[in-house]
């Protein structure tokens, strides 16, 4: 058994990001796992890995202190250590300084190797990698993929505040269905039946009462039924409500958004996107759209049958997001396959204000103008057989004047698979939720 070190008083001075030639001579403590160790006659060259990438440890005979040359011995790959040592440039280290240690702690020892290598070679399916995904993210292209996300969903914050909307939270424990209540997980409240929320719809609309510009970062839970490459039961969603504006208005703020977030993307993340071996594409606004109606009839002519008021298949889909692989927008849906919420065109009811963004053949948005008379959305509520007591708490908010609305959301887990181009949801989400996966 290795005799292990506590942390103690030891802190990290500098990530192997920080180190170059230009420290030569200071001394520096750092931490990480053990990616390698290669021992070469006398000289033995420890490389640690951290949160940022590499340094490396090089151990001389005859010069480091004996305890360094008896504690690097019991050392083996994805061992835990820290290191205070000197920087010394050289030419022929990673980034040309090495650090010659004074110290060493191990501060822990791994029993197990991965069961596949973090720097490459062949990869076990999704879901061998799934199962240890915390160690699988130490690998160049999750991390990549994750540091990609955390600017993205920087930048849409960064993007919604600087116009004016307010960040928002609201309860994900809620007492009623929003969109349609095949895909509900029933949760035991106490002694009574609640639901996680599949949107913040309600209370996203509610809020324009008195915020009128609103947006919410925050998870939604859908109980999909089938296991696909686009579907999963817990997603962030990024929702977005505003009052005194129609559809037209939030499909216009709704493309400034994307084209910032993958702008932002393009400018800070360069190393990640070249990891990913992608290149980031920025989109011309404003993005093309297509009614509903328009779009039967491009798939008609490419030899689809769907009829009007059905829903767009994804065989439908996949045809269309051949034709047209960028961003675009359908719109005017049949008000019938809506929910109860969007709001029917005045002139011509059967028409809704709604609209979906897609990004070839993958919705990655759903909006519309609200409905914002009681009369009406009562109305609506029955048509979808929905029951207008069960949303009692909402309706009676209409009493007291509800502005005109509207807004949407949009999946950021889909919305990361069309910017880092992956085919599977799972890669661009930490710790993925379907109907076969609780854990980890
Ligand atoms: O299209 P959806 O169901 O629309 C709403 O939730 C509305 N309340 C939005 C509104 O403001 N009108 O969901 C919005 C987006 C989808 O376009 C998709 O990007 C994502 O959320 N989404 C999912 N992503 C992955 N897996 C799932 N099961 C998803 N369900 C929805
Ligand atoms: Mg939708």
């Amino acid at each position: 058994m290795v005799k292990l070190d506590e942390l103690g008083d030891w802190r990290r001075t500098h990530t192997s990001l920080d180190i170059g030639p230009e420290l030569d001579g200071q001394e520096v403590t750092v931490m990480g796992w053990v990616s390698s160790i290669r021992r070469q006659g006398g000289i033995t060259f420890l490389i640690l890995q951290d949160k940022d990438g590499v340094a490396q440890v090089t151990i001389i005979k005859g010069k480091a202190p004996e305890k360094i040359l008896k504690r690097i011995d019991e050392l083996t790959t994805h061992t835990i250590v820290a290191v205070k040592g000197k920087l010394k440039s050289t030419e022929k280290a990673p980034q040309g300084a090495e650090i010659i240690p004074e110290d060493i702690r191990l501060l822990n020892t791994a029993t197990r190797n991965p069961p596949f290598s973090i720097f490459g070679g062949k990869l076990p399916n999704i879901d061998k990698r799934l199962d240890i995904r915390s160690l699988e993210l130490r690998r160049p292209k999750p991390r990549a993929i994750f540091k990609i996300r955390h600017v993205a969903a920087a930048a849409v914050r960064e993007f919604l505040s600087n116009n004016g909307y307010l960040e928002v939270q609201t309860p994900k424990i809620i007492a009623s269905a929003t969109e349609g209540g095949a895909s509900l997980f029933p949760v035991l409240y106490y002694d009574k039946e609640a639901f996680l929320a599949q949107s913040p719809q309600l209370y996203k609309e509610q809020l324009t009462m008195c915020f009128e510009k609103i947006f919410e970062v925050g998870p939604v839970f859908r109980a999909e039924p089938s296991r696909t490459l686009r579907h999963l039961a817990e997603i962030i969603s990024i929702d977005v409500e505003e009052a005194y504006v129609s559809y037209l208005d939030v499909m216009s703020t709704l493309e400034q958004l994307v084209h910032h977030t993958l702008k932002t993307v393009a400018d800070r993340c360069t190393d990640a996107v070249k990891e990913l071996g992608i290149e980031v594409k920025i989109p011309r606004l404003p993005f093309k759209r297509y009614t509903y109606s328009e779009v039967l009839d491009i798939l008609h002519d490419a030899g689809d049958k769907t009829a009007w008021g059905e829903d767009l298949s994804t065989a439908a889909m996949k045809k269309f997001g051949d034709i047209y692989p960028g961003f675009y927008f359908i719109t005017d849906w049949p008000t019938a396959s809506k929910p109860f919420y969007i709001k029917p065109k005045t002139d011509k009811p059967e028409i809704s204000e709604a609209f979906d963004l897609m990004a070839g053949s993958l919705e990655i948005s759903s909006g519309g103008t609200r409905v914002s008379s009681k009369r009406l959305l009562t109305k609506r509520l029955k048509e979808q057989g929905l029951k207008p007591r069960m949303f009692e708490y909402h309706l009676k908010l209409f009493d007291y004047g509800m502005p005109p609305h509207a807004g949407f959301g949009l999946g950021l887990d889909r919305f990361m698979m069309v910017i880092t181009q992956e085919e599977n949801i799972r890669e661009v989400t930490l710790f993925p939720r379907d109907r076969l996966r609780l854990t980890p």
